[in-house]
C-alpha cells in the first residue's frame, strides 16, 4: 500500500517539508490506533533477551528520524522492536543551513548533512516522560557543534545525565559527517577516554547498555582499535553503521549528485559496506559483543544477511522512507520463516 499509494504522494514534495508533514499527521488523535491496526505485527517468538532488555522484536527505528523523541507511541503503533531517539545535544541547535535532506530516488538513496539539529535534552527528557508506550528506547548522545573536541566529554556526560533515567539504552554517535570534527573522536585516545569516562559513570549508576555507533569509512586497522577498545571499556556492543562520505554504488548522475554537495550518504548503495562492518567486528570479537546492524536495509533479504553477518539487532532508516512500515512486518515474518 505505501509503496504503490503513499509513497508517490510524499515524494512530490521536498524531503524535509514532508518528513515535517508526516510528523504533524502522526500526532492527530486516533492515528496511532490506524497505524496499528494497519502495521502492527508481533509474535513472542520475536522477542530477543539481550544485554539485560527484551526486545518486543530485532527491528528498530535508527536514530535521526525520532530525534526530538516526539512520536514514540506512533512509530511504536507501527511494530518497530525498539525505537533510537537522538541524536541529542545538550543544548538545542538549528542544525545545518536548508536544502540539507535529498532523496536519490534511483538507487533509494538519502544524502542529508541535517548537523545534529535537535530540541536539546531537556525538552527530550520532558517528552520523554510523557510517553505511553513501554516500547524500549534508545537514547542517542552526541556533542553540540560550538563545543571543541577537547571540551566534547563533559557535553556527552551532560546529556548521559539527564536522559538516564527516561533511555533503555544509551549510543555514543562520534559517527556522524555532519559536525565538523565529529569523527576524530573515533580516533583511538579520545575514544578510550570518552567511553572509559561514560561507562565509568554509567557502573556508578544502574549499569545500562552501552553502544557506540561507528562510520563505514573506518580502515580495518581502525576497526582493529575500537574492538580493543570496546573490550577495554566493556561496553555492550557497537551500532554498524553511521552514513557514509563515500559516493560509491550509485547509479544517478554524478553531476547531480555533486551538486547536492556534502553530507551522508544512506541507503542501498550503503547495504553492502554495513554489512561488511559487521561481519569484520563479529569476526575480530569472536561474537563477544552486541551488534546492532544498520544501513540499507530495504528488504528482508537485507535484514537476513546483516543477521548471518552477526547482528543481534537491526536498525532501518533509509529503507523505511523507501518502503514504508510494511517493512517492519516484511522482516520479521521472514525472520520467523528463516527460524532465526
Ligand atoms: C541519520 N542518521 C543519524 N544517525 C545518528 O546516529 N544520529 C543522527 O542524528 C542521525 N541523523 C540522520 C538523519 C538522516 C536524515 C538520515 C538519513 C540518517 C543515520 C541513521 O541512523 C543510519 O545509521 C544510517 O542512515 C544508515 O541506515 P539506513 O538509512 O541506510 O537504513
Amino acid at each position: 500500500m505505501y509503496r504503490l499509494f503513499i509513497r508517490p504522494i510524499l515524494f512530490l514534495f521536498k524531503a524535509e517539508t514532508i518528513h515535517n508533514a508526516v510528523f504533524f499527521l502522526m500526532g492527530i488523535p486516533g492515528m496511532k490506533c490506524m497505524l496499528s491496526f494497519l502495521f502492527n505485527f508481533q509474535d513472542p517468538r520475536l522477542e530477543r533477551k539481550i544485554a539485560g532488555l527484551t526486545f518486543r522484536n530485532p527491528v528498530g527505528l535508527a536514530a535521526g528520524l525520532d530525534k526530538n523523541a516526539k512520536r514514540i507511541d506512533q512509530f511504536a503503533a507501527m511494530g518497530f522492536g525498539f525505537i533510537e531517539i537522538g541524536t541529542i545535544t545538550p543544548v538545542a541547535q538549528a542544525g545545518n543551513d536548508k536544502p540539507r535532506l535529498f532523496r536519490i530516488i534511483p538507487d533509494e538513496a538519502v544524502i542529508n548533512r541535517m548537523g545534529f539539529n535537535n530540541d536539546g535534552m531537556t525538552i527530550a527528557v520532558e517528552r520523554l516522560k510523557s510517553r505511553k508506550s513501554t516500547v524500549l528506547v534508545g537514547g542517542n548522545i552526541g556533542k553540540n557543534k560550538v563545543t571543541p573536541n577537547e571540551e566534547s566529554i563533559s557535553d556527552y556526560e551532560k546529556t548521559f545525565h539527564a536522559l538516564y533515567d527516561y533511555v533503555d539504552y544509551f549510543v555514543v554517535n562520534v559517527s556522524s559527517p555532519n559536525t565538523p570534527n565529529l569523527r576524530e573522536l573515533q580516533d583511538k585516545e579520545p575514544l578510550t577516554k570518552l567511553l572509559s569516562h561514560l561507562q565509568k559513570l554509567n557502573q556508578e549508576k544502574a549499569d545500562k547498555p552501552l553502544f557506540l555507533k561507528i562510520a563505514p569509512d573506518l580502515t580495518d586497522s581502525q576497526l582493529d582499535d575500537i574492538v580493543e577498545i570496546i573490550r577495554e571499556t566493556k561496553l555492550t556492543g557497537i551500532i554498524a553503521t553511521n552514513t557514509t562520505i563515500s559516493r560509491d554504488g550509485l547509479s544517478a548522475d554524478p553531476k547531480m549528485v555533486e551538486s547536492i554537495g556534502a553530507g551522508g550518504l544512506s541507503g542501498k548503495p550503503l547495504t553492502n559496506r554495513a554489512t561488511e562492518v559487521i561481519r569484520y567486528i563479529h569476526d575480530k570479537s569472536n561474537g563477544d559483543f552486541v551488534i546492532i546492524g544498520v544501513g540499507g536495509i530495504h528488504s528482508a533479504a537485507d535484514a537476513i544477511e546483516k543477521l548471518k553477518a552477526g547482528a543481534s539487532l537491526l536498525q532501518i532508516y533509509s529503507g523505511f522512507i523507501y518502503h514504508g512500515p510494511d517493512l517492519i512486518k516484511e522482516i520479521n515474518k521472514a525472520i520467523l520463516k528463516e527460524n532465526l
